[in-house]
């Protein structure tokens, strides 16, 4: 366990250490248990976290918000549009500025080829820690609730196959980063690791090689496939979601043009009778219903989506309870 991660920013799961994860993963565990019990555990109290939004969210910022009320501190919402940053506010002025104000900053920044780079660009200037809620690259908390459901449903991790899979969407060009999240972290943990994808919506490759270099040096296994059903074949978890076609086209529309020749990629019964008996299917959410995944599936005994998006809140929690005080 490590006892020294006050004013680390979470940027990415690969900044931390694999004790550091570790250390994460058993602290979100005891918040889980203490707030089962009731067991009040205001290790934030009198701290305030920002939390600036420039894309909308569900689960992000109801699970921010409500684990620092139970940390004992406060979350203030903050929407790009309706302040200054509209208008001009720069990177360094809102690390510096909220640094000052407040005990830790969260921003979620999708912009394709900016969000990353603006979230650093504020971590640079602020003196508090920066906590990742989405960019452009990574989603860390969403993979460590992940990687928390992956160890309460199925244990040790090590040797457990994930397809990591797209699925068409027809709603938006979901960003990149949770699948490339994903193949960081599962990887880091001695997963039999699948990426499994058509041709025009390849992740970015620097994150591929890393991902690559992870499974070597934990001996595990990573695979690049283009056959959405051969993915699921003996896989112990079925991650199946949209992402937008970014390394092959940044207009939008020509994504969804792109992803219109996958329309059978959906999630559906047959699909899931193809991997083990006892897999369980997980997704981030938001999921378009009867297109990515069917009902059957997402409301069926293998899923485990309200555990995982559960898992949001408690790892979120250890990571400001962490970095915070
Ligand atoms: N999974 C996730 O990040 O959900 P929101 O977009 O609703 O925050």
């Amino acid at each position: 366990m490590q006892t020294h991660l006050r004013g680390r920013d979470m940027i990415t799961t690969q900044e931390w250490t694999k004790d550091e994860i570790d250390t994460v993963l058993d602290v979100a565990m005891d918040l889980k248990r203490k707030r089962a019990l009731g067991e009040p555990h205001p290790y934030l109290r009198d701290k305030v976290l920002a939390m600036l939004f420039f894309f909308t969210s569900t689960r992000t910022r109801a699970s921010f918000e409500a684990g620092m009320a139970q940390l004992g501190g406060h979350a203030q919402f903050i929407d790009s549009e309706t302040t200054q940053i509209s208008h001009g506010d720069t990177a360094k002025e809102i690390g510096e500025i909220l640094g000052r104000y407040n005990d830790g900053i969260a921003i979620r920044q999708c912009d394709w080829g900016f969000g990353n780079q603006y979230i650093r660009d504020v971590a640079a200037a602020s003196r508090v820690p920066v906590l990742n809620m989405q960019c452009d690259v990574y989603h860390p908390f969403q993979i460590l609730a992940d990687l928390m459901t992956i160890i309460e449903k199925k244990g040790d991790p090590r040797g457990l196959t994930i397809n990591v899979s797209y699925a068409y969407a027809s709603s938006y060009q979901k960003p990149i980063s949770v699948p490339q999240s994903l193949i960081l972290l599962m990887t880091r943990y001695g997963m039999n690791v699948r990426l499994s994808h058509p041709p025009e919506f390849k992740l970015m490759p620097d994150i591929v090689q890393q991902a690559r270099d992870n499974a070597r040096q934990a001996r595990g296994s990573f695979e690049i496939l283009d056959d959405f059903d051969a993915g699921f074949q003996d896989a112990d978890i079925i991650y199946a979601k949209s992402w937008g076609a970014m390394l092959t086209t940044t207009d939008h529309e020509e994504s969804a043009r792109i992803g219109r020749k996958y329309t059978n990629w959906i999630t559906d019964e047959r699909r899931m009778a193809l991997a083990k008996e006892d897999a369980i299917y997980m997704h981030c959410l938001p999921a378009d219903r009867n297109i990515e995944v069917t009902d059957g599936v997402i409301d069926g005994s293998q899923s485990v989506v309200y555990d995982e998006a559960e898992n949001r809140l408690h790892v979120q929690k250890a990571v400001m309870a962490l970095t915070m005080r």
